[in-house]
């Protein structure tokens, strides 16, 4: 006889070949459907689920934590965990998953897709073709990278990625962390307003958190400068955006890359109008062969769990 396929609450839909592997191997609850934890519908299976399957932006937080008896494991689809309450869930002893590593290549090359992207200004040169412009006037110039300087802020394996792709470019790379990286050959800034001030580009990596909430503020942005560029790979809440529109608008920093926003999906229609942005829907790892990898660790990870082995790839902070 087989054993009882463990129940899952998924929050949001999921790729199809995600979403029908869970079908096959588990009971699954979509939170979409089964709504509100405090609702009838929901509290109907929340007795039953062990496991918790998410996706950005859904959030998994204490009241749906403490509202899931049986929960063993969350796993989370991303790298992320800022949407997830990881302090009421391991408070419960409930096991943590992200996707690490399978993203790194994906979002470095977005973070230096934005950088190219916005110097050389390649939507705006786009738009003035389609519109029809060229024959009219020229095109403006605009700004060389190579020989540029990069400071990262957040020199984990993502921003090693990018480090990497920036010196293939011909830039020179600079970071500020927490810590000072021990084998690191890139100079350590401990003070970041230093850092934004002797670069060209200043690029985010960072985890969204109550620590790096608008780390990159009005001062930073002054530092940064009229030459310089703002690059955001990390989350909308690292920066304090209606400072970065004011600095766009008045030309108190270059131009800004952003994949991600506060306030996402919602961007203001000021940020939208202006010619110095290029903005990408925070789809900095959504690549074909990305997200099927990252399905697969979402599952196997899954699958470890319940079959009483170690997770592939805790969420260790
Ligand atoms: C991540 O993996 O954290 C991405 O930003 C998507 O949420």
């Amino acid at each position: 006889m087989q054993a009882p396929k463990a129940d899952l609450l998924v929050m949001a839909p999921l790729l199809p070949s995600l979403m029908s592997a869970l079908e096959r191997e588990f009971t699954v609850h979509k939170f979409w459907i089964a709504g509100d934890p405090t609702g009838d519908t929901f509290k109907e299976c929340a007795e039953l689920i062990r496991g918790i399957v998410t996706v950005a932006p859904a959030m998994v937080d204490a009241t749906l934590i403490g509202s899931l008896p049986r929960l063993e494991i969350i796993s989370r689809f991303g790298v992320g965990l800022d949407a997830v309450d990881v302090g009421a869930a391991r408070r419960r002893g409930v096991i943590i998953t992200n996707t690490p590593r399978i993203l790194d290549d994906c979002v470095a090359d977005t973070a230096l897709t934005l950088l190219l992207a916005v110097s050389r200004r390649v939507c705006e040169a786009d738009r003035f073709i389609r519109a029809g412009e060229w024959p009219r006037r020229k095109f403006p110039l605009s700004t060389k990278v190579t020989g540029k300087t990069c400071g990262i802020v957040g020199m984990g394996n993502i921003g090693e990625a990018i480090a990497v792709r920036a010196q293939g470019f011909g830039m020179k790379i600079c970071y500020h962390n927490r810590r000072r990286k021990p084998n690191s050959p890139h100079q350590y800034y401990e003070d970041m307003e230093a850092m934004a001030r002797d670069v060209d580009y200043l690029i985010l990596v960072v985890p969204g958190s109550d620590e790096t909430y608008h780390m990159v503020d009005a001062h930073i942005l002054n530092a940064l400068g009229p030459k310089g560029y703002l690059i955001n790979v990390a989350r909308g809440s690292v920066v304090d955006q209606a400072a970065l529109i004011e600095r766009l608008k008045s030309g108190g920093i270059a131009g800004a890359g952003l994949d991600v926003f506060e306030g996402e999906p919602d961007v203001p229609a000021e940020l939208r109008q202006l010619d110095n942005v290029v903005m990408m829907p925070h789809v900095a790892s959504g690549t074909n062969e990305t997200r099927e990898a990252m399905g697969e660790l979402v599952l196997a990870n899954l699958k470890a769990h319940f079959c009483g082995k170690p997770v592939l790839t805790p969420f260790l902070e």
